[in-house]
C-alpha cells in the first residue's frame, strides 16, 4: 500500500469544512441535472455495473452515477462531503424512481468497513479531495478484492482543467499538500495513485458538448451565479472591481477558445474515464 502524507487532523477538518461550504454555494445540483447528466450514465456503463452490485458513487453529489446505478438494480449509497446536496440528490432519485441512500462521508476517511463494495464509482468526484493518495487508498480499501473502481476526471488539458487554471491566480493559494483535481484526468497519475493493487486498467478520454449557451458570456455569468469554486473566487476578491474584471474577461476567453459552434456556443469538455480491478 502506498504511504499518504500525514495531515494535522485540526487543520484538515477546518479544509474540508471550507470544502463543504464551498460545494453547498450557488447551485451545484443545477450543474448536475442541467449541464452533465450524461456523465454518470456514461461511468456506470463503462464500469459494468449490474443488478445485484453493490456501489458505493463516492463524492456522488447528487447521485449523479448513483441514480443510473441504482436504475441498473445495484443497492447503491451515494456518499458526499456536502449533505447540503442530499435533498435535491433525493429529489432526482425519487424522479426517476431509484432508491439510493445519501450518507455523509470525507472521500479520504470512508465511513466504510474494508471491502463493502462490489464497485466503487466516482464522477468528478474524489478528484476535488485534496491529498490524492490518501483518497485513492480508500476507494481501494472500501472495495472487496475482486471487485471494480471506476472513475470519471476533467482532464488538465481540456476546459474544465483550464478553468481551474485560469482562476488559480485570483485565489488564495492552496493549502500545504493539497493537490490539483484535474490531476486525476491524467492518465499516468491515476494508474500510480492505484499501482499494483489493480489489474485490467481501461482508461479512455471523451468529450461532453456543452451546447446550453448562447454565447461564452451567457457561460460565463451562469458559471459565476451556480458553480462553488468559481463563486469562492469571486469572493475572495470582491472589493477589487479590476481584478473582477479581468477573471470575467479570462473566463470570457477561455470559453471563446473552447467554442466550436456556429450561431451559437458550443463547448467541448474533455473528461477520462478509468476502469480498473482490485486484485482477488
Ligand atoms: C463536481 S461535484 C460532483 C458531484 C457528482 N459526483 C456529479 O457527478 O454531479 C464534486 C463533489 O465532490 C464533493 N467533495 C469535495 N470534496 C470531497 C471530499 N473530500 N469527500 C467527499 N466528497 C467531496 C463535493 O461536495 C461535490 O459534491
Amino acid at each position: 500500500m502506498t504511504q499518504s502524507t500525514a495531515t494535522d487532523p485540526a487543520a484538515d477538518r477546518a479544509l474540508k469544512a471550507r470544502h463543504r461550504a464551498m460545494w453547498a454555494l450557488g447551485d451545484y445540483p443545477a450543474v448536475a441535472i442541467d449541464l452533465i447528466p450524461d456523465l454518470g450514465p456514461a461511468l456506470v456503463a463503462a464500469t459494468g455495473v449490474r443488478a445485484g452490485d453493490r456501489v458505493l458513487d463516492v463524492a456522488g453529489g447528487t447521485g449523479n452515477a448513483a441514480v443510473p446505478a441504482a436504475l441498473a438494480g445495484a443497492d447503491v449509497i451515494a456518499s458526499d462531503l456536502t449533505p447540503e446536496l442530499f435533498p435535491a440528490g433525493r429529489e432526482f432519485a425519487a424522479r426517476h424512481g431509484a432508491t439510493v441512500a445519501f450518507e455523509e462521508g470525507d472521500a479520504e476517511a470512508l465511513p466504510y468497513a474494508d471491502g463493502s463494495f462490489d464497485v466503487v464509482l466516482s464522477c468528478v468526484g474524489v478528484m476535488f479531495a485534496p491529498h490524492h493518495q490518501r483518497a485513492a487508498d480508500e476507494l481501494l480499501r472500501v472495495c472487496r478484492p475482486g471487485g471494480r473502481i471506476g472513475l470519471l476526471s476533467w482532464t488538465p488539458t481540456g476546459f474544465v482543467g483550464e478553468l481551474f487554471r485560469t482562476m488559480k491566480p485570483y485565489a488564495p493559494p492552496p493549502p500545504p499538500g493539497a493537490q490539483p483535481p484535474p490531476l486525476w484526468g491524467d492518465e499516468d497519475h491515476v494508474r500510480g495513485l492505484l499501482g499494483d493493487q489493480v489489474t485490467d486498467v481501461v482508461a479512455q478520454r471523451q468529450t461532453l458538448g456543452v451546447e446550453q449557451f448562447p454565447t461564452p458570456e451567457a457561460w460565463r455569468e451562469y458559471w459565476k451565479t451556480v458553480y462553488g469554486p468559481t463563486i469562492a473566487v469571486y469572493r475572495h476578491m470582491a472589493g477589487d472591481p479590476e481584478e473582477v474584471a479581468a477573471l470575467d474577461r479570462d473566463l470570457t476567453d477561455l470559453a471563446v477558445r473552447y467554442d466550436r459552434g456556429t450561431g451559437s456556443t458550443v463547448l467541448d469538455w474533455e473528461y477520462l474515464i478509468i476502469t480498473a480491478r482490485k486484485q482477488g
